[in-house]
C-alpha cells in the first residue's frame, strides 16, 4: 500500500475522529512531515479533512470520495483488487476488459459516473456523477454457468440487506433483479459471465450494481419508475458491505442460503404479472420462486409455466 492509501485507510477507519499526526507517523513508520505533506495533498484532491493543533487530523463523516483504500478499509481482505474511476463508459465493460487482459483476483470496479452504463436486455443505465453508486464485483464461483446466474439473486439480497442496515428502509425485489423502495426502482443489477471457450467453465462472473442514491431528476423514459434511496450513504462503505455479503454468498453458492430472503423480499409473489413469450402476451399469477431462480406462474388458462430470468421480463400493475 502507498503512504497515501495507508493514510486514507486510517482516516476512513476513524472517520469523524481526530488522529494525531504523530500516531499516524508512528503507525506507518514515516516522519510527521511526510504525513503532513500527504494530508495536504489529500485536501487538495477534495478530501474533507480538518486539521487542528494538538488534536490532529479528522476526515469529515460526510466526505464521500470513492477510493480503493476507503473501500478496502471496510473489507479487510488484502487480496481484493479495487480499481476506481472518475468517469468510465461502464464498470462492467472495464471489468471485462481487465479479465481479458489477465485479471485473476476477485475485484471491485467503481466509478463516480458512467457515460454508457448498461442495463439488462440492451437497455442503458442512467449513471450521473456522484449521486449514485456504480460498481462491478468480479468473483470466481466454482460452479456451472447455469448456477452462476444465481449470483444475481444473491446480489439482490446483498443490496437489500445493506441498504436496510444503513437506512432502516425495507427494499423489495422485483424478479429477477430490480430493487424497489416504495414501488419505485432504486437499483438494477446486471450479471455477466466470462467463460473459458475451451473448457466451457466460468472464468469469472461480473455482477454490476447501480444504486440511485440522491439522483433527483431522471430522463423522461424512466422518470415514472425510477427513484433514489434518498439518503447520502457513504459509497465506500456501501460498496464494501454489499461486496462482502455477495462474496460470502458466492463462496457457498450451492447452499443457496440467500434464496429464503430473496423470496421474502419478492414484490411479485402472489401478484398478477404480465409477460410476453414467443410473441404471445400472458396474464398470470406468480406462485413460486424455485431454487434455480425460475419464477413459476399459473396463467389465466390454468397452465403452469416456469419463467427463466434471461428469457423474459415481467410487469406488475
Ligand atoms: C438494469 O437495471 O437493467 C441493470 C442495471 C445495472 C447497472 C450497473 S451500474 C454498474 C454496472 N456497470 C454497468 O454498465 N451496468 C452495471
Amino acid at each position: 500500500m502507498t503512504l497515501r492509501d495507508s493514510i486514507i485507510s486510517m482516516l476512513e477507519t476513524h472517520k469523524g475522529e481526530y488522529i494525531s499526526g504523530q500516531s499516524i507517523a508512528d503507525a506507518l513508520s514515516v516522519s510527521r512531515s511526510a504525513v503532513s505533506k500527504c494530508i495536504n495533498s489529500l485536501k487538495n484532491e477534495g478530501f474533507d479533512i480538518k486539521s487542528v493543533n494538538n488534536l490532529g487530523h479528522c476526515l469529515d463523516t460526510n466526505c464521500d470520495i470513492i477510493s480503493s483504500a476507503g473501500i478496502l478499509s471496510h473489507i479487510e481482505d488484502e487480496n481484493i483488487e479495487v480499481r476506481v474511476f472518475k468517469t468510465i463508459d461502464s464498470t462492467n465493460s472495464e471489468a471485462k476488459r481487465a479479465i481479458t487482459n489477465g485479471l485473476t483476483a476477485d475485484a471491485i470496479f467503481i466509478a463516480d459516473e458512467q457515460t454508457s452504463g448498461r442495463g439488462r436486455r440492451g437497455r442503458s443505465f442512467y449513471s450521473p456523477k456522484t449521486s449514485g453508486l456504480y460498481f462491478s464485483c468480479v468473483l470466481h464461483p466454482t460452479v456451472s454457468l447455469a448456477e452462476s446466474t444465481l449470483l444475481t439473486a444473491a446480489a439482490a439480497v446483498a443490496v437489500c440487506e445493506s441498504i436496510e442496515e444503513i437506512t432502516k428502509k425495507h427494499p423489495k425485489i422485483k424478479w429477477v433483479n430490480d430493487i424497489f423502495i416504495d414501488r419505485k426502482k432504486v437499483c438494477g443489477i446486471l450479471t455477466e459471465a466470462v467463460s473459458d471457450f475451451e473448457s466451457g467453465r466460468v472464468q469469472a462472473v461480473i455482477v454490476g450494481i447501480g444504486i440511485n442514491l440522491t439522483t433527483e431528476y431522471f430522463p423522461d423514459e424512466i422518470n415514472q419508475i425510477a427513484a433514489s434511496v434518498g439518503q447520502n450513504i457513504n459509497r465506500n462503505y456501501l460498496s464494501a458491505i454489499v461486496f462482502k455479503k455477495l462474496k460470502a454468498f458466492c463462496d457457498s453458492l450451492p447452499e443457496k442460503g440467500f434464496m429464503e430472503e430473496y423470496r421474502k423480499r419478492s414484490l411479485v409473489l402472489g401478484e398478477t404479472v404480465y409477460f410476453t413469450r414467443n410473441g404471445i402476451d400472458y396474464t398470470a399469477k406468480a406462485e413460486e420462486i424455485l431454487d434455480d431462480g425460475g419464477l413459476a406462474v399459473t396463467t389465466d388458462d390454468n397452465e403452469r409455466i416456469v419463467l427463466q430470468s434471461g428469457e423474459i421480463s415481467v410487469k406488475l400493475i
